[in-house]
């Protein structure tokens, strides 16, 4: 493998070193380019430009690979649940008994919120995107806890643990905040249950009656948010390294990934898949003039769930997530029309060869909403859902940032196209 890369330039040589990851990725290191050259790179987009080194999760998009600190997906999902992933790729070690009661004690200390954070909520309009309400809260809670968003490093670091655990835990009833203050329901208090029973007991419970939580529903939310844990440098998950490297707090750094991650193009896809499947459902369509329309190159018609940034392969997660969905539906007795949709919509892509040949597979979007809305998550909650799974990803990326020694701000370059020097017009 080469160990210097060489570019010529107006009759010059430039060497620029390579630097091989550990999986056998190769990046040209052009930190000292423009220094040298005078030249910047173009990479609209970033899509082939290594941001930062990274040690949290490794995904080779060709073969379909999806690692958390070195541990495949399918044996996380087998074998791990979405706390001890979490806690994984923030530390770097699956948690021993010690550890892990630990973080639970700090996720359950902290699963409260301050009342006045409700007051927040009520200037919302009831039908408010739930991710701006999310973001807004994440936004506010420095303001609850300026000991742990100093907005220096060194002291961010220092109580790291703590904040790390306490936007684990605070976003979970964040979701129920959100969830209950648009059906005017009051806000009920923690239960002492594990992290994903108590998001649906304090969702779905009543004052009058407490919810039953039925342990195949824990078990496949618990799946779910697993499955969304971290991925890379994905849009939100760079928005949050990005405003991270300006010494913003690890809470202020989240509320700018969830604001990341609601578009229609990243976290929003899944509720996107649901109204792309109810409107082929209420059309009595079976998915082939759908298809037909995502081929037209037109962008509001893309088949959504559908093509990944990275995977030229299907998505380990959408085959997970793809599975999981027919068990947890027939486990419930739920017979979802819009799933034999899904599968009819996936099968006849497959075959086509304009998403073939683009090598467009399903993604974590595919199916996801399909058992959020089984679990009784309502559709606008799902991009709500996936930024609680996200959660740990982000963490762990803010934190590589800060504890980096020479931590850089990240600030691209650009290439100026707009009009050259011209001067004011004198007023006549
Ligand atoms: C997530 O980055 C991550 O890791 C994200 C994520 C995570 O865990 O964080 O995995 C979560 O965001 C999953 C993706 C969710 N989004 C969707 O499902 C929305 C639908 N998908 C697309 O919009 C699209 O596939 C993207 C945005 C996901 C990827 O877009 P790219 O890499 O910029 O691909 P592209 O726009 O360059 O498309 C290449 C070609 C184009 O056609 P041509 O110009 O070659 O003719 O494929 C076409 C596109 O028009 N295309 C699609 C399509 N996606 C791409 N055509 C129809 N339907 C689609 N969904």
């Amino acid at each position: 493998m080469a160990e210097l890369a060489s570019l010529s330039l107006d009759d010059k040589e430039f060497k620029l070193p390579v630097i091989t990851g550990s999986e056998g990725e190769m990046a040209i290191d052009t930190r000292k380019l423009r220094k040298e050259s005078g030249y910047i790179c173009y990479d609209q987009g970033y899509g082939n430009t290594g941001s930062c080194m990274s040690e949290i999760t490794y995904l080779d998009g060709d073969k379909g690979i999806l690692r958390h600190r070195g541990y495949p997906i399918e044996q996380l999902t087998q074998n791990s649940d979405y706390i001890e992933t979490a806690y994984l790729v923030i530390y770097g070690e699956l948690p021993t008994a010690g550890q892990r009661s630990e973080f639970n004690a700090l996720l359950a200390e902290h699963a409260d919120v301050d009342p006045r954070m409700h007051s927040i909520l009520e200037g919302f309009p009831q039908n408010a995107s739930p991710m701006a309400m999310l973001s807004s809260l994440m936004a506010a809670l420095p303001a609850y806890y300026p000991e742990l968003a100093t907005n220096n490093f060194e002291q961010d670091l220092k109580n790291f643990d703590q904040t790390a655990a306490l936007a684990i835990s605070k976003i979970r009833t964040f979701v129920v905040m959100i969830y209950r203050y648009q059906r005017g329901l009051p806000m009920v208090p923690s239960k002492d249950v594990p992290y994903c029973e108590n998001l649906l007991q304090m969702m779905f419970s009543e004052e009058q009656k407490d919810y039953v939580t039925d342990p195949e529903v824990v078990k496949a939310l618990d799946l779910l948010l697993l499955l969304h844990v971290d991925h890379e440098q994905n849009c939100s998950t760079a928005t949050v390294r990005m405003v991270g490297s300006s010494a913003a707090n690890l809470l202020a750094s989240l509320s700018a990934g969830i604001a990341a991650l609601s578009g229609p193009l990243h976290g929003g896809a899944n509720a996107a898949v649901m109204k792309m499947l109810q409107a082929i459902h209420d059309e009595g369509d079976d998915g082939s003039h759908f298809i037909e329309a995502a081929k037209s190159g037109d962008k509001s018609k893309r088949l959504m769930g559908f093509g990944h940034a990275v995977y030229r392969n299907f998505d380990p997660r959408a085959k997970i997530i793809g599975v999981s969905c027919e068990k947890v539906l027939a486990t419930l007795g739920i017979d979802d029309p819009l799933l034999s949709i899904a599968q009819h919509l996936e099968q006849a892509a497959l075959k086509d060869d304009y998403f073939v040949s683009r090598k467009l597979y399903p993604n974590v979007d595919f199916y996801s909403g399909i058992i959020m809305r089984a679990l009784g998550i309502p559709v606008e909650m799902f991009t709500a859902a996936f930024a609680m799974g996200r959660v740990p990803g982000w963490i762990a990326n803010w934190r590589e940032v800060a504890a980096q020694p020479k931590g850089r701000i990240y600030r691209p370059r650009q290439v100026y196209m707009g009009p050259v020097q011209r001067d004011y017009p004198v007023k006549g």
